[in-house]
């Protein structure tokens, strides 16, 4: 684990490993820790978490379980051995999904975290009802966390439009880590809703993804000491 504690995870978002292993040159595993998706595992699997833990970094992996409970907790245990720091599934697979999960994860001693999927924000309420949920995406979200933190689970992805709300309602120790977030004057890219970094660390964020305004920057480190600044002031 990165003793550093950084707040900051670069969203690695690259179709290929060059530009990726590139972009990692030009970071310091200090400042941030770094998450590898469904597409970057898919094209280049293990090896290449491998070599972004051996450069120093902690990685996030967020592949966003879902599935029968003893099929989620066998990934995740194969996510731990892998050395990763954080893992995820959607909260949505239910109690014993994220239980089973949780305590195969804890029978191991020293754990990587695990969070939770709530909502999709790329649900709107309507799509949301046709796949059976009733009440708004909110309501969801704040019933989906409350349920997450019940079953042990180390705290939620959110909007930072989310975290006050789940902040007040979780308490102090529940990471909430919050991507949609756009410094000052930064291209929003395909994001509608975006805060600052300091606006969402203000909201009660405990982390914050950030992807194209560091990984495409003509300077990726001049960009992330610039949020890292931002947010150290806050
Ligand atoms: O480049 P950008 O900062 O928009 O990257 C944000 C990252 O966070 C991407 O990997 C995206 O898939 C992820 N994400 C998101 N919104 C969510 C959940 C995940 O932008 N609600």
């Amino acid at each position: 684990m990165n003793t550093a504690d950084p707040k900051i995870i670069v969203a690695l978002d690259f179709p290929a490993e060059a530009p990726a292993l590139t972009l990692l040159e030009r970071l310091d595993p200090a400042l941030c820790r770094l998450k590898i998706g469904k597409e970057m595992f898919t094209r280049l699997g293990p090896r290449f978490v491998d070599q972004v833990i051996v450069r120093g970094f902690d990685v996030f992996l967020d592949l966003k379980y879902h599935d029968i409970p003893n099929t989620v907790a066998a990934a995740c245990d194969a996510a731990a051995d892998l050395g990763v720091w954080m893992m995820n599934l959607h909260a949505s697979g239910g109690r014993r999904m994220m239980e089973t999960a949780m305590e195969r994860l804890a029978a191991r001693g020293e754990r990587p975290l695990l969070i939770a999927v709530t909502i999709l924000t790329s649900l709107g309420e309507a799509e949301l009802h046709e796949i059976g949920f009733s009440g708004t995406p909110e309501d969801n979200v704040r019933r989906l966390a409350s349920l997450a933190q019940g079953c042990g689970l180390d705290g939620v992805v959110c909007s930072p439009r989310e975290a006050a709300t789940l902040r007040a309602e979780r308490g102090e120790d529940f990471l909430l880590v919050t991507p949609g977030v756009r410094p000052a004057g930064a291209a929003l890219n395909d994001q509608t809703r975006v805060m600052t970094p300091a606006e969402a660390m203000l909201a009660g964020a405990s982390h914050l993804v950030v992807g194209r305004p560091i990984t495409a920057a003509d300077d990726p480190l001049a960009a992330l000491r610039a949020i890292d600044a931002e947010i150290a002031a806050v």
